[in-house]
């Protein structure tokens, strides 16, 4: 199956619906992908890129049946990883004497993939052209490091096409091939996906190597990449997201991620996003565990963010193993800007948080206090994890605060948010009064002041003597005392630990 491009450019290339794993299984691919080749018929026969090794056979069956493969004049080879220069060896078997269009390095990695150093190199530099006939010309222009040392850009002038390989692609299936014609919202949190976790630690490369493309001052009509959409309908909007992206790229987003060996550190987790909602209700906050949630795109949020704060139980006096693995990626992709801090529980040692604020800090992070609890946190320990979200929030804000009083945060007590020291400067604390105020009106008609309530530090959820919790063998008319231990609050399964008196 051929899809026509522009002219006399088609489309040859493979779509891959299945595919989940990317890198071996480090990028998890949510909506598939494609691997873009391009047949341009000019005078000369061009080919630009193959397909993923996996899917050689077909490809050359597929080529086969839209031209004579023996008619091909150049191959051009922007990049030589598997899924671009995969179906090489088989090309090469039926058309051995075909020169191939490369960088130097590629030269390198192609031979190193394939083993055929005997094959026609031709290589080529930032600048240099092709004639293709009927007045036109391929330009090459060297891209090393986008998304390898060997990865090249080719422009077809006239036509005004960039085969730009990897750069300005996404992990994106769609049998539609153009940019205005798919899903918008997929292809944006495709192609956002794809920068962080593929091109971030590039960034300054992607900066330099955009302003080098935009100082040519050449037209740009389409920019067809090697994977997902070729970009028709203003295609120059991906290269003005790039430079945002790569230019220490943030939101007003906090991102929290942990793992946590008996829920402890996700109490905190929970607690601290909450402190951090109760004096900047603006910010986004994200929070994934990580031995349950997608890997890539916790790091899409983390490069989305102001800030992150990672927790990890402690272990064997170090930190958990998922949490490690994920530093290991962050410190990899060199995010740049951006701040951090650590948390944990723990039993007897509290190694975790300080190797994981020891790590951020290597990472580039700009570290702010760690915060430790001893072994499950208890209803203080759960109101100083939310002290510290507020205080995290009003270091990182990236606005003035205003003054609000919380609505949906009942859960404050009037003795908490009286213990909360109050920093002007930055940001106003809740009003205590009002907060009061507001607890009575929402709940004086259930309960009395003399109530027996108890409520949740960590949801909210209340526990009401009177109704008890039958789902759980809670007889109405249980007073809390009599709730046996291993209760556990029904909207976020934590225990009897994490309820406080409910001060109606
Ligand atoms: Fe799509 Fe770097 O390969």
């Amino acid at each position: 199956m051929t899809i026509h491009v522009k002219n006399n450019i088609h489309w040859v290339g493979q779509r891959d619906w299945e595919v989940q794993d990317f890198h071996g299984t480090e990028y998890k691919m949510t909506k598939g992908t494609s691997y873009n080749s391009y047949l341009i018929r000019e005078e000369k026969t061009v080919l630009i890129d193959t397909v993923d090794h996996r899917f050689s056979h077909q490809f050359i069956q597929n080529l086969a049946m839209e031209i004579d493969l023996n008619t091909i004049d150049y191959i051009v080879i922007n990049h030589a990883e598997e899924d671009h220069s995969g179906a090489l060896s088989a090309l090469m078997e039926k058309i051995p004497n075909t020169p191939i269009y490369c960088t130097e390095a590629a030269i390198d990695s192609i031979v190193g993939h394939h083993h055929h150093p005997e094959w026609n190199f031709k290589t080529v530099k930032t600048g240099d052209s092709l004639d293709i006939g009927n007045g036109k010309k391929l330009i090459f222009i060297e891209a090393p490091m986008l998304h390898w040392p060997d990865s090249m850009m080719t422009y077809m002038t006239e036509d005004a096409v960039l085969f730009s390989n990897d750069a300005f692609g996404q992990h994106y299936c769609d049998e539609h091939l153009f940019n205005d014609e798919v899903d918008q919202n997929e292809l944006k949190e495709q192609c956002l996906r794809y920068y962080a976790n593929i091109l971030t630690p590039f960034s300054s490369l992607v900066t330099a190597k955009i302003h080098e493309v935009l100082s040519f001052n050449v037209p740009v009509d389409m920019i067809a990449t090697s994977h997902g959409i070729v970009w028709r309908d203003n295609p120059t909007q991906i290269i003005h997201q790039y430079l945002e992206w790569a230019d220490k790229y943030q939101e007003d987003k906090i991102t929290i991620f942990y793992d946590s060996m008996s829920n402890n550190t996700r109490m905190m987790a929970d607690a601290i996003a909450q402190g951090i909602h109760d004096v900047d209700p603006a910010v986004a906050v994200k929070v994934f565990n990580v031995s349950k949630h997608d890997k890539n795109e916790i790091l899409s949020h983390t490069f989305r963010s102001k800030g992150i704060l990672v927790g990890s139980s402690t272990m064997n006096n170090v930190m958990m193993p998922k949490v490690a693995g994920m530093l290991e990626e962050i410190t990899g992709l060199r995010f740049r800007d951006k701040k951090a801090a650590a948390f944990g529980s723990y039993g007897w040692n509290g190694g975790a948080v300080d190797r994981i604020h020891a790590r951020l800090t290597d990472a580039g992070f700009e570290t702010a206090l760690s915060l430790k609890t001893k072994w499950r946190p208890d209803g203080n320990a759960m109101r100083e994890c939310r002290e510290h979200g507020r205080q995290i929030a009003k270091q990182w804000a990236l606005h003035e605060l205003a003054k609000t009083t919380p609505t949906n945060h009942i859960g404050i007590t009037p003795a908490a948010v009286n213990d909360t020291p109050t920093d002007t400067a930055v940001a106003a604390e809740p009003a205590p009064v009002q907060v009061a105020a507001q607890t009575a009106t929402a709940n004086e008609s259930s309960h009395p002041a003399d109530c027996q309530c108890m409520i949740c530090t960590v949801c909210n959820w209340i526990y009401d003597p009177a109704i008890g919790e039958p789902n759980q063998g809670v007889e109405p008319g249980t007073a809390w005392t009599d709730v046996p231990d291993y209760f556990l609050c029904p909207d976020c399964n934590l225990g009897k630990d994490v309820f406080i008196e409910h001060k109606a």
